[in-house]
């Protein structure tokens, strides 16, 4: 198939777009560059051992842009990335985040079928379940209340598809819940480049083990788990992306709507990480006990049979590549993509 493949040229899109290709598929990407560097985007096309990546720099909320996409390309299928993801500044700047999520799709499906291409493959969140009422978490989990704007455009989102998927049964909708993506391409070329401070645990730990910063907070060690500090379900980044080859084969299939969590299935904390991180790399991390961070879970991990099943995806990739691929990445990239 030909993908569309919007945001491409961030974290988990650069990923993504390799795996697609090693499947016989090809890519158009359109991506703002507000949070990526098109850099990602010729390390891509050099792992893959092509000239380039059909790449526009075209903001999904610019439907001229988009039409244009779709004039010069027969798109099968759209793998939607593209978004703002900041769970921290989605509070401080709301307006910014419904806009640019929740416009930016709904002029993307617009688009999307009047040129007749009704298959999307929406990047959700674990964060739909709120404080889940179940662990491990199944995809029959209620979602729950989001603690953030951020979150909230997820949850809305898999609405409004599922909503048009409803409406026009030719619409097929793949929902992909993720959990904590982390990890980088084994040969090291790309991988997590957040702008300024990290808010998210592992590339804060890579930046401390390289030197940028000083020493890791962890955020609360009295949470109701084995070690007090939270429990996520972290996934390896070519885990993730090849889940997305796996759901076009549902779409293939004429699937309807589809829900799937996208994660290991198994839970670790804080801890855990730092521990693995030091172990296997043999770097040091220093850390310090800091209060909880507003808006945090004890306990986040899912039950992903249901992508087994129906998508026969399933992660291949344990801690101890996740460690040490984050690392492989920050270490010959300290100061992640060079200058746009
Ligand atoms: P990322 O920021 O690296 O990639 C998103 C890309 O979208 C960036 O390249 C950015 O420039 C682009 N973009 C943003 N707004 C755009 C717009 N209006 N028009 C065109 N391009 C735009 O983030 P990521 O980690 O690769 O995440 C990809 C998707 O997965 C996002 O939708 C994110 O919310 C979702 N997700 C991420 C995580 C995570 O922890 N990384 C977890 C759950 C879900
Ligand atoms: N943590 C620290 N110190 C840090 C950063 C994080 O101790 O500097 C802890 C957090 O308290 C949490 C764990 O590490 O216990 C993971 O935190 P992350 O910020 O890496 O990830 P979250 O689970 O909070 O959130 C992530 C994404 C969200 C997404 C959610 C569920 O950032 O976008 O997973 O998919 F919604």
């Amino acid at each position: 198939m030909n993908i569309l493949v919007t945001g491409g040229a961030g974290f988990i899109g650069s990923h993504t777009l390799i795996e697609l290709y090693k499947a016989g598929h090809t890519a158009v990407v359109v991506d703002n560059l507000s949070n990526s560097n098109p850099v990602a985007l010729q390390r891509v096309a050099e792992i893959i051992g092509i000239p380039e990546i059909p790449f526009y720099k075209v903001d999904i909320r610019d439907r001229e842009g988009l039409e244009g996409v779709f004039a010069k390309h027969k798109l099968d299928a759209c793998i939607h990335f593209a978004g703002l993801k900041a769970v921290g500044e989605s509070v401080e700047k709301p307006w910014e985040y419904y806009e640019n999520n929740i416009g930016g799709t709904l002029t993307l499906v617009d688009v999307m079928r009047r040129h007749g291409c009704k298959n999307i493959i929406f990047s959700s969140s674990a964060t739909v379940y709120g404080d889940p009422v179940e662990i491990p978490i199944t995809e029959n989990c209620p979602k729950g209340q989001c603690t953030n704007p951020y979150g909230w455009t997820k949850s809305m989102l898999e609405q409004v598809l599922m909503d048009i998927q409803k409406a026009d049964p030719e619409w097929n909708v793949v929902l992909l819940r993720y959990f904590n993506p982390v990890g980088a391409h084994q040969s090291g070329r790309i991988g997590e480049n957040p702008n300024g401070i990290p808010n998210n645990l592992m590339p804060y730990i890579t930046q401390v083990a390289v030197g940028k910063r000083k020493e890791l907070g962890v955020f609360g060690n009295d949470y109701p788990t084995p070690d007090g500090t939270g429990v996520r379900d972290y996934i390896h980044v070519v885990d993730l992306a090849n889940a997305h080859v796996c759901a076009l084969q549902a779409i293939g299939r004429h699937c309807g709507i589809g829900i799937y969590n996208v994660g290991t299935g198994h839970g670790y904390s804080v801890l855990d990480m730092v521990k693995a991180f030091i172990r296997v790399n043999g770097v040091d991390v220093p850390y310090s006990i800091k209060p909880r961070r507003a808006g945090d879970i004890a306990t986040c991990y899912c039950n992903p049979s249901k992508a087994k099943a129906e998508l026969g995806w399933e992660a291949k990739y344990g801690i101890d590549d996740m460690v040490r691929d984050s690392w492989h990445w920050q270490s010959q990239n300290p100061d992640g993509y060079p200058e746009k």
